[in-house]
């Protein structure tokens, strides 16, 4: 089916709390809490919301990463009701039931308990594993490094947990018990489960292809950008996964049911991050957690706006790729990849060809890609010593909340630092997709930097963009939003400089 010269796999390959699982049929495009809860009947699992926003639902799960003298497991936190089975060949899953020993509670459980952390008790199973997540050093806000023998600290409890909503008990037992547990006496999870073992076996299947059918279904898991659009060029009208963030979300409200899967899991070429000469490139299938890890001094103004990217969750499985042709207007990287000029490498049957993603959008939800190529990678221009970026986002909440409104501007001022020499401004939230404001920077350009120049040229940029009302704010006040964000803009600067 993949046209490779390899034999394919008909199922998938998963462990579970350290127990072999070959899985196929039907099973292949179960939600990972389905399966747990449905089918092993492991239903210390709970699934509130279903749409990766409550945390109830969170597992851990190891993938092999390169470490000094061999691969090892590597374990993140995720939201197990928007995961689907197919997207976990060669992954380790623990649950919490997978936490105890010998039928004792684990260190971070027993803290929950002692501390009163718990009454209804839906939201603990969720709880218990994104904390021990972070007690491994699972990710972005722990900085992925081994904490044996460093105690949690508030910042990282609240960072950490920004994806679990807890509805009756109130954070302050809980973060009481996150702050008690002793990493020094806590077992990592490669005690309770060797590393060894799984990673030889995951290995050894590193260059499987895998095709699953079931019913008129189809999911591939290719192991490689090749396989991958060799199957997408004979299923053009395939759904693309990556981390299902958004996929997952649109089927549990019962909006897609794709019957052809193209899963991107496990092709590696999708993966990594690095900069070379003043360019930042990620593989699109680079999860939103090794980009902020990465950015953190790099791009620190990028890093920021990604720390309130979804949840630790949400950034452990979601991808730039994703987010990028998802095609909202309200997608949080995009008006700074339009500020920045990234260019989108973008890969078909017969090569790549490269796409400058202010050229990429023609409408909502439309934009430049065949059926049959996917995003590969994205090229991101660092800002310069001499420019200027500011990125926004407007919420309702801080932590785990959707935009309203977005904005990205990159200025640079002249040698003198009073003239605006150039300015790039890009707005979300603001008009059926994500929009450079051409006329307010033309406006802006040669001008002297002041408050009321940004003034001025808030008024202008009103009339550049036009914003619908829906649940999350009025057309008035993202016009409003579209004008003020410039003067925000100039006090952020002014404060800068006066410092
Ligand atoms: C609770 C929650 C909170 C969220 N918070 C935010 C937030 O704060 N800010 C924000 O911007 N978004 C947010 N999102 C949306 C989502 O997490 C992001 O858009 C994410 O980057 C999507 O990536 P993904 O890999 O999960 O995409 P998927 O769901 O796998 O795919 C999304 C779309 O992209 C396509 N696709 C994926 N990869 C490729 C590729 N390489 N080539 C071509 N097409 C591809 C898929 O076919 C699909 O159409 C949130 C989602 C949830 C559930
Ligand atoms: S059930 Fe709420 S995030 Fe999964
Ligand atoms: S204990 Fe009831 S929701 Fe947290």
């Amino acid at each position: 089916m993949l046209q490779s010269a390899k034999p394919t796999r008909d199922h998938l390959l998963v462990y579970l709390n350290g127990e072999r699982h070959e899985v196929a049929g039907t099973d292949a495009f179960l939600t990972l809490s389905d399966y747990l809860r449905l089918r092993l009947v492991q239903v210390g699992t709970k699934i509130v919301c279903s749409e990766g926003d409550c945390g109830a639902c969170s597992v851990l799960v190891g993938r092999v990463e390169e470490a000094p003298g061999g691969g090892k497991l590597v374990y993140r936190a995720i939201d197990s009701c928007i995961a689907f089975m197919y997207q976990l060949d060669r992954a380790h899953v623990i649950s919490v039931e997978g936490l105890k020993r010998n039928g004792l509670l684990s260190p971070v459980q027993d803290a929950m308990v002692k501390c009163h952390g718990s009454q209804c008790g839906f939201c603990t199973p969720g709880f218990v594993m994104a904390m021990t997540g972070l007690l491994e050093g699972d990710g972005a806000s722990t900085g992925g490094g081994d904490r044996r023998g460093e105690a949690l600290t508030c910042d990282e409890l609240r960072a950490g947990l920004t994806g679990n909503l807890c509805r009756c008990t109130g954070y302050i037992q809980i973060m009481d018990a996150g702050c008690s547990v002793d990493p020094g006496k806590t077992a990592r999870l490669s005690e309770l489960y060797p590393d060894g073992p799984m990673v030889e076996i995951f290995d050894s299947h590193a260059q499987d292809d895998v095709v699953v059918t079931d019913d008129g279904r189809t999911v591939a898991v290719p192991a490689s950008l090749d396989a991958a659009l060799t199957f997408k060029t004979k299923h053009p009208g395939c759904t693309v996964v990556a981390g299902a963030t958004d996929i997952g979300v649109q089927r549990n409200k019962g909006k897609i049911d794709p019957r052809e899967v193209l899963c991107l899991a496990n092709v590696g070429e999708l993966k990594g991050v690095g900069h070379e000469g003043g360019t930042l490139t990620t593989g699109a299938g680079e999860r939103w957690s090794g980009v902020e890890r990465y950015v953190e001094d790099l791009v620190p103004q990028f890093h920021d706006i990604l720390t309130v990217f979804g949840s630790p969750q949400i950034r452990n499985m979601g991808t730039i790729g994703g987010n990028i042709a998802n095609a909202s207007p309200i997608a949080d990287s995009v008006p700074f990849l339009f500020v920045m000029g990234a260019e989108l490498e973008i890969a078909g049957p017969t090569g790549t060809r490269r796409v400058d993603i202010n050229n990429f959008y023609q409408g909502y939800k439309k934009f430049d890609l065949r059926p049959d190529e996917l995003i590969a990678r994205v090229h991101i221009p660092l800002p310069t010593e001499a420019q200027t970026l500011k990125l926004y986002k407007v919420s309702r909440r801080r932590d785990l909340d959707i935009s309203t409104f977005t904005a990205a501007v990159l200025m640079e001022l002249d040698d003198a630092g009073e003239t605006i020499k150039g300015v790039r401004i890009a707005y979300g939230g603001a008009a059926p997709v994500v929009l450079r404001l051409p006329k307010t920077e033309a406006f802006l350009a040669g001008k002297v930097f002041g408050e009321d120049v940004l003034h001025e040229a808030g008024h202008l940029a009103r009339t550049e963009v036009t914003p619908i009302s829906d649940v999350r704010g009025s057309a008035d006040f993202r016009l409003q939003l579209a004008e003020n964000i410039l003067l925000r803009f100039y006090h952020d600067c002014a404060q800068k400089m006066t410092v």
